[in-house]
């Protein structure tokens, strides 16, 4: 088991484990399930029941049993009346300010139960337990948290760090392999934003990733989680710059996510956002030919079945991305990268090119 222990700056310290069939998570952390007068396991629906049994081995119950609550498949939790709906369980069975909530599940419960951790009485404990490759590479860590709203992603949300997480690859045994696939668009992400070694661990593991080779998961997890958490306590809030590279791909990829519908799972949308910009960074003419053919060939590698939920149209591409978050008031803001770990932001750009690069990440 390998533990990280990092502090962010803004908010409370956090703590985050990592391991492969770990046990009794309560016995290693006494002080922060002492103190905890109820706990609330969250899951999904659509989790299979070998989720659940992994998740009360971690978190045996002891003295209390634990209470129940199951939100609806996948991105389908991430609305305000999924939350509220938590919140007033949670009331009706008299949670406090020092009860805890574990969030056992991929991204979707990870960032619904962490809004709603944030703002029951105004905020208490809560656990993250990512399950998905995808959530315990990225998602499940740094505290983000939101619900979807209008049909765009994650436009009501808070930052609220875990007072722990707990990263267990025992739980991708059972992950079927399109939700490896959606794991490895943010994987090779961080082959694109990080160090030179991060970058190596990546491309070793790629197709290891892909055919669920067990040591090949737990060291990207291992790798990417550290380099995320090393962000976020440089750069919580995403305001000072080291925290936004981890946006890369994901405002053209979150456009084509809510395009649709939800149905394009998030890393395939953020493999195609990648692919959108690197196309666009190459024809602004930051990022050489050569350069794009390598980076590119890393999407490739993933090998993405046709997007063919995403509906072709550039019109309503052009507004989701002029509504997106990370805009910041432009007519549209896109992370482009000139080279491994260079990124740059670059706001307004023409839409022909956004055009061509639209069409060509939908390919
Ligand atoms: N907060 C952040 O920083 C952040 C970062 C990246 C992505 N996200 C969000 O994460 C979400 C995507 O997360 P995801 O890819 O984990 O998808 P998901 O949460 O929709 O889960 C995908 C599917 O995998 C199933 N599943 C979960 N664990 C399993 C397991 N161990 N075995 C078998 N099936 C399992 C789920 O039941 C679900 O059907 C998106 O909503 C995205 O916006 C958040």
């Amino acid at each position: 088991m390998k533990t990280f222990n990092f502090t962010v700056r803004t908010s409370k310290e956090t703590r985050a484990v990592l391991g492969r069939g770990m046990a009794n998570i309560p016995a290693l952390f006494p002080g922060l399930f002492r103190s905890a007068d109820k706990i609330c396991l969250v899951t999904g629906t659509d989790a299979p029941n070998s989720l659940r049994a992994r998740a009360l081995e971690l978190f045996p119950e002891s003295r209390q049993r634990h209470f129940y609550f199951r939100l609806p498949p996948s991105e389908t939790a991430k609305t305000l009346e999924q939350a509220g709906k938590l919140c007033a369980f949670l009331f009706d069975k008299g949670f406090s300010r020092n009860s805890l909530i574990i969030a056992a599940g991929g991204g979707a419960v990870t960032d619904l139960a962490g809004f709603a951790a944030s703002i029951y009485m105004r905020g208490i404990n809560w656990v993250s337990v990512p399950t998905t490759f995808l959530a315990q590479i990225d998602a499940g860590l740094g505290g983000k948290t939101a619900v979807n709203l209008a049909g765009a992603k994650n436009i009501a949300g808070t930052f609220y760090q875990p007072a722990l997480a707990v990263c267990d690859t025992a739980f991708l045994d059972s992950l079927p392999h399109a939700e490896l696939r959606s794991g490895t668009g943010e994987l090779v992400k961080y082959a694109m934003i990080g160090p030179v070694e991060l970058a190596r661990t990546v491309k070793k593991n790629l197709s290891k990733v892909l055919t669920g080779d067990k040591a090949a998961l737990t060291s990207s997890v291992s790798a990417c989680a550290a380099y995320k958490l090393k962000l976020v306590s440089k750069d919580e809030r995403d305001e000072t710059g080291p925290r936004e590279t981890l946006n890369f791909g994901h405002t053209a990829g979150h456009a084509f996510e809510a395009m649709s519908g939800s149905r394009l799972p998030h890393g395939e949308a953020v493999a195609r956002g990648i692919r959108f910009a690197l196309i666009a960074s190459m024809k602004t003419g930051l990022l050489k030919r050569e350069a794009f053919t390598d980076l590119n060939a890393l999407v490739s590698a993933l090998r993405l079945p046709p997007a063919r939920a995403v509906r072709r149209d550039f019109r309503r591409f052009l507004g989701l991305v002029s509504r997106d978050k990370k805009a910041r008031g432009a007519n549209n803001r896109f992370l482009l990268i000139q080279s491994r770990g260079r990124l740059k932001a670059a706001e307004n750009l023409d839409p022909a090119l956004l055009k061509e690069a639209f069409e060509g990440a939908l390919k």
